[in-house]
């Protein structure tokens, strides 16, 4: 699926699974792109790449994809991308009754609309080029408790997703106080 020449945008990469993302592309022979919010922390991962894999091609753009400003300042920086990997998603245990509208708003600026803006913007190239790949990368697992389950119910990139497992989650949550 990479070969040499494809040239990946890889958001949410300066840690974790992002950055493990990036480690494997970067080792096919994959041009990378890594993305977080903060120079420091993206030159941080450059270096850290260019340590471990010799002959990487690494390049980088500090920019928060959780805002349309942020996604426009790393599509102007790199306007081309084969593959995009839809990796950001912020998530951590909130009791579902405490969340208030002010975060909603921000888990989905974040999880969804990043992947939506992104996606949107790179996708013509790929389709004009005639080929190209986007991934997500999200999980869902019913056998978290409801404060884990429905802020990370949002970091699905697919709206519809988010909107079925947050309301599913919430059904579930129902069926075990009431039955
Ligand atoms: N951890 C798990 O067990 C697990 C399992 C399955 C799926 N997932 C999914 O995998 C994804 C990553 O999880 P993770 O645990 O690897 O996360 P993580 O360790 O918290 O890493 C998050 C990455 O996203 C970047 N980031 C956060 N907000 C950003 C923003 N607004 N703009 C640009 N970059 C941003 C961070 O970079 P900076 O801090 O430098 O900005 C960092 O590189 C999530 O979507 C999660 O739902 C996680």
């Amino acid at each position: 699926m990479i070969s040499p020449a494809r040239q990946p945008s890889s958001r949410g990469s300066t840690a974790g699974i992002g950055y493990a993302i990036a480690k494997g592309m970067a080792q096919a022979g994959t041009t990378v792109v890594v993305n977080g919010r903060t120079a420091a922390a993206v030159e941080r991962t450059i270096a850290k790449l260019n340590s471990e894999i010799a002959h990487a091609n690494i390049r980088g753009v500090a920019a928060d994809v959780g805002t349309a400003d942020g996604c426009a300042t790393l599509v102007v920086a790199e306007p081309l991308a084969d593959i995009l990997v839809n990796n950001v998603g912020i998530y951590g245990p909130q009791d579902f009754l405490e969340i208030p509208d002010s975060e909603w708003t921000h888990l989905f600026e974040v999880n969804v609309m990043s992947g939506v803006r992104l996606s949107r913007a790179y996708l013509p190239g790929m389709l004009q080029r005639n080929w190209g790949r986007t991934g997500e990368n999200h999980e869902y697992d019913e056998t978290l408790i409801i404060s884990q389950v429905v802020p990370s119910a949002l970091s699905d990139e697919n709206p519809i997703t988010s909107f079925m497992c947050v309301s599913r989650t919430l059904e579930f949550e129902m069926l075990e106080m009431y039955f």
